[in-house]
């Protein structure tokens, strides 16, 4: 698929996706988000990549779904476009994900941001579900994942006004992970990327899957999930060179098998 609403650069064990529409801060059209998860699928499956980052630019990370292509669209032709099913397709990457968000992440850019694991924001990043401003409400998991970041009252405040909160507020109500300077947030992102690449991929990727299950199950089956999980790695060579390692007092090498 050639590209043209994303760039990728691979820095390998690291790979950057970043949101490419700068004219109309990145708003996030039917065929960018179908790039978006071509590119994350395909990366999903790259055994050279063990860590994607996704970003915009300084001004925008997202300013949201594209409003010009929804603006004559009835509920038949929102549901025959069925624009959604990306979305769920994000939600399968079992790589880990970190959004690196400067300037405007807005409805579906923060839609975006949210189905990332980790946010790391620049100081300019803005956060808000502005939807109600323009007849509608968040469509894209919106009071469900920042319900559940901010808490009820602050994500029904967001959404109800459709304000936005800065990057400060955001750190301090658990939407954001830090906030660096904006000519740091990316490198930083970068830096967090590559620590997390250089461990057991097989781990990785199961502790991801189990943290997320958290949202879903009740604590009792989460608990279950997470020991299947657990008790699955003792059958991966990283575990038996891991704990190899520590007790011989090295470095240990990975295969990600
Ligand atoms: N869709 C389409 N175009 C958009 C856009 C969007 N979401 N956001 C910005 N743009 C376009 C503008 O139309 C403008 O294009 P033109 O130059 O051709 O006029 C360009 O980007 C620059 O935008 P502004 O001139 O408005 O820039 P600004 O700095 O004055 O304002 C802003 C920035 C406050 C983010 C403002 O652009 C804005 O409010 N954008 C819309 C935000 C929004 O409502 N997002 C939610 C969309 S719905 C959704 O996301 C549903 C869902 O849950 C999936």
């Amino acid at each position: 698929m050639e590209f043209e609403n994303i760039t990728l650069t691979k820095e390998i064990p690291i790979a950057t996706i970043q949101l490419n529409r700068p004219d109309v801060l990145n708003a996030l059209n039917h065929r960018l988000l179908s790039e978006l998860v071509f590119c994350l699928e395909q990366l999903d499956s790259d055994d050279s990549v063990n860590c994607v980052i996704i970003t915009g630019n300084e001004k925008a990370f997202a300013a949201g779904a594209d409003i010009k292509e929804m603006a004559e669209a009835d509920t038949i032709d929102m549901l025959s476009r069925d624009s959604f099913s990306a979305w769920d397709r994000i939600r399968r990457i079992k790589k880990p994900v970190i959004a690196a968000v400067s300037g405007f992440a807005l409805g579906g850019g923060c839609e975006l941001a949210m189905m990332c694991d980790i946010i790391i924001a620049s100081e300019t990043a803005k956060f808000g579900q502005p939807e109600i401003n323009i007849g509608v409400m968040p469509g894209a998991g919106g009071t469900q994942r920042l319900t559940r970041a901010v808490g009820k009252y602050r994500a029904m405040e967001m959404i109800l006004t459709g304000g936005m909160m800065s990057a400060g507020d955001a750190a301090k109500s658990g939407l954001v992970n830090r906030v660096f300077p904006v000519e740091l947030y990316l490198e930083e992102a970068k830096r967090l990327a590559r620590l997390i690449a250089s461990k057991p991929p097989l781990a990785v990727k199961l502790a991801k899957e189990s943290v997320l299950k958290s949202e879903e199950l009740s604590l009792k089956d989460g608990l279950e999930f997470e020991r299947k999980n657990f008790y699955m790695l003792f059958s991966s060579e990283d575990q038996k060179e891991g704990m190899k390692a520590f007790v011989e007092k090295r470095d240990p090498r990975w295969k990600g098998k």
